[in-house]
């Protein structure tokens, strides 16, 4: 009898306890819910509180909060990756701080707000289980393409007007809508005087300390503006850390080196003369002096500079000046862009869109396709995996952006390459360690994406749209010899 009550007992409450947790999670989601209605009244007020009514902040910054359950042994680890991971991927205090400011958004970061809200993958699954809610509803997945759509409409304009290219109607939408654009002509706003000038110092092997190299000697420009070297040969024959990047398109890029450390053209070119692993002079003054023996160069510069004399402030200039003329209009891809779909093939065509489809190009964005951003080589596998495959240990090129910001979390971050003309700049990567595109395909999809074993068929689509990227240029098939001919291959 006593053991029949017990049960009834029983019985009768046992939904007590789901009913009270029920009725909690039902609250906490309307509390989650409701919190999050949108009521700034500007475009880039919404899209901010988009982001924190969704707690992106909870990864997406450089040390972001704790949550409660990060005490939990298993959730620990898990937390602490996805953070760390979160933010190799996009500083989003950082998109937050530029739009509060006014200020544009880098073309990447655009880019990736853009992919991560069309494949609705924020935030991770992971995260959403435990906080019910946050996950982009349509109005504000809608706030996010609006606010994409501003901001490329923001950079396009202004690159348009900045080269002259005076886009408009179709092709003006089609480089908002696309992560990439056309190239523009060369030489709107060049001072040609000036960037002839810059021509012939850029070959001049007076820049260097034994007289046996030019800047053309390791971007030479009938070879894609590069020298095809893994390591860059300097005059003693000592190889630098790294290779050398092509100077096409290099006016695109926001800063100069693999590790940003000039901003501009200008500044570059400060730099290799007075190396002594690259162009061993000792000053810029001992330069200056060797131009100036030469009547004929100190006229060109009075010409062009008037009374200011030859000196690095003015051979870098010119140099940067004839830099600016070094871009690679006209690719079969740029016209595929233009709207003539008969310009690349059916595959190429493919590639593009596999390209667009597996992140490729949240990184290789914008006009040269690149430049535009320092990321971390191995986001998706770890990069100490890329240095043990190759296998001679980690060098002094290897680095990245840290060695210029000295910032632990830019280790291992490297200007991204621009792809124009990429089937022509082998070897490729920082190290110069592929030599097909292929290789440099596959180990991007390894080491960049969640999509790392591509297809032999993705693969070779991929490789076939890259190299529709090759553009003209009437530098390129302008030769030179270094007087020692350093590479006799040339
Ligand atoms: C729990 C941590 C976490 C939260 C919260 C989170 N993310 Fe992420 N996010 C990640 C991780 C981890 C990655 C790395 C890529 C991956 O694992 O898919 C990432 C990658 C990204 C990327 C790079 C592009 C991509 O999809 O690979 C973007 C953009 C992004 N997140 C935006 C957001 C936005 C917007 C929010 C808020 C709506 C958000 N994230 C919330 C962890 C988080
Ligand atoms: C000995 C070979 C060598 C010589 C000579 C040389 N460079 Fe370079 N150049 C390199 C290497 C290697 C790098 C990459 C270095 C780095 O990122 O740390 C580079 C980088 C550059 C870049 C940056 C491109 C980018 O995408 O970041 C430009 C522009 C450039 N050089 C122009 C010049 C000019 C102009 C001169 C002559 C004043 C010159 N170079 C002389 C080897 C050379
Ligand atoms: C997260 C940003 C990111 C993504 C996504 C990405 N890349 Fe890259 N890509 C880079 C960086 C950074 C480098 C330079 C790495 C180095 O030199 O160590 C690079 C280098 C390359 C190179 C070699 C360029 C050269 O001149 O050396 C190719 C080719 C390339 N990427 C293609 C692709 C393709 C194809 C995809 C998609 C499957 C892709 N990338 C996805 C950032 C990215």
């Amino acid at each position: 009898m006593a053991d029949e009550q017990n049960t009834t007992k029983t019985k009768k409450k046992w939904w007590i306890i789901p009913a009270v947790l029920g009725a909690l999670i039902v609250i906490y989601i309307i509390a989650q819910v409701t919190g999050r209605g949108i009521t700034a009244d500007t475009l880039d007020g919404k899209f901010v509180q988009v982001l924190e009514n969704n707690n992106c902040l909870a990864c997406h910054m450089e040390n972001p909060a704790s949550v409660w359950y990060e005490g939990l042994p298993i959730a620990k680890t898990m937390i602490a990756e996805d953070k760390a991971n979160a933010y190799k991927f996009i500083d989003l205090e950082k998109v937050i701080a530029q739009v509060n400011a006014g200020e544009p958004v880098s073309a990447p970061d655009v880019a990736k707000l853009e992919m991560s809200t069309r494949n609705n993958s924020m935030p991770v699954v992971s995260y959403t289980l435990v906080h019910p809610g946050t996950s982009l509803n349509s109005e504000e997945q809608a706030i996010v393409f609006e606010w994409v759509t501003a901001q490329r409409t923001a950079q396009v304009t202004a690159f348009s007007e900045q080269y002259g290219m005076n886009l408009s109607g179709e092709a003006l939408e089609k480089a908002i809508a696309e992560p990439v654009m056309v190239l523009p002509e060369p030489g709107y706003g060049v001072d040609m005087d000036m960037a002839m000038l810059g021509l012939d110092v850029y070959h001049d092997t007076r820049l260097s300390g034994d007289n046996t190299l030019a800047c053309a000697s390791c971007h030479q420009l009938s070879h894609a503006g590069q020298d095809n070297s893994p390591h860059a040969r300097g005059i003693t024959g000592s190889l630098g850390g790294v290779s050398a990047p092509t100077v096409y398109n290099a006016v695109f890029n926001v800063e100069q080196f693999w590790d940003g450390r000039a901003a501009d053209l200008k500044a570059q070119a400060a730099g290799p003369p007075t190396n002594p692993i690259e162009m061993g002079s000792e000053t810029w003054e001992d330069i200056a002096d060797r131009l100036k023996e030469d009547p004929d160069m100190v006229k060109r510069f009075k010409d062009v500079f008037g009374d200011r004399e030859i000196s690095e402030d003015t051979i870098t200039e010119a140099i940067a000046e004839f830099e600016k003329l070094l871009i690679t209009p006209n690719s079969p891809f740029d016209k595929y862009l233009m709207g003539d779909e008969s310009a690349i093939s059916a595959d190429a065509a493919k590639g593009y869109e596999l390209f667009k489809k597996y992140y490729c190009a949240t990184c290789h964005v914008g006009a040269a396709m690149g430049g535009q951003s320092f990321e971390s080589l191995g986001t998706t596998t770890d990069v100490m995996q890329y240095f043990e495959e190759r296998g001679d240990g980690i060098g002094d090129g290897d680095a990245g952006r840290v060695a210029h910001t000295g910032v632990e979390t830019d280790r291992y971050k490297f200007k991204v390459p621009t792809l124009r003309n990429i089937e022509q700049t082998w070897p490729y990567f920082h190290d110069g360690s592929k030599l097909s595109l292929q290789e440099a395909v596959r180990t991007m999809f390894k080491y960049q994406t969640d999509h790392q074993n591509p297809t032999d068929a993705e693969v070779n689509q991929i490789v076939e749209f890259l190299k529709t990227l090759n553009g003209e240029n009437e530098y390129m098939s302008y030769d030179f010899y270094p007087s020692n001919n350093i590479y006799p291959e040339y």
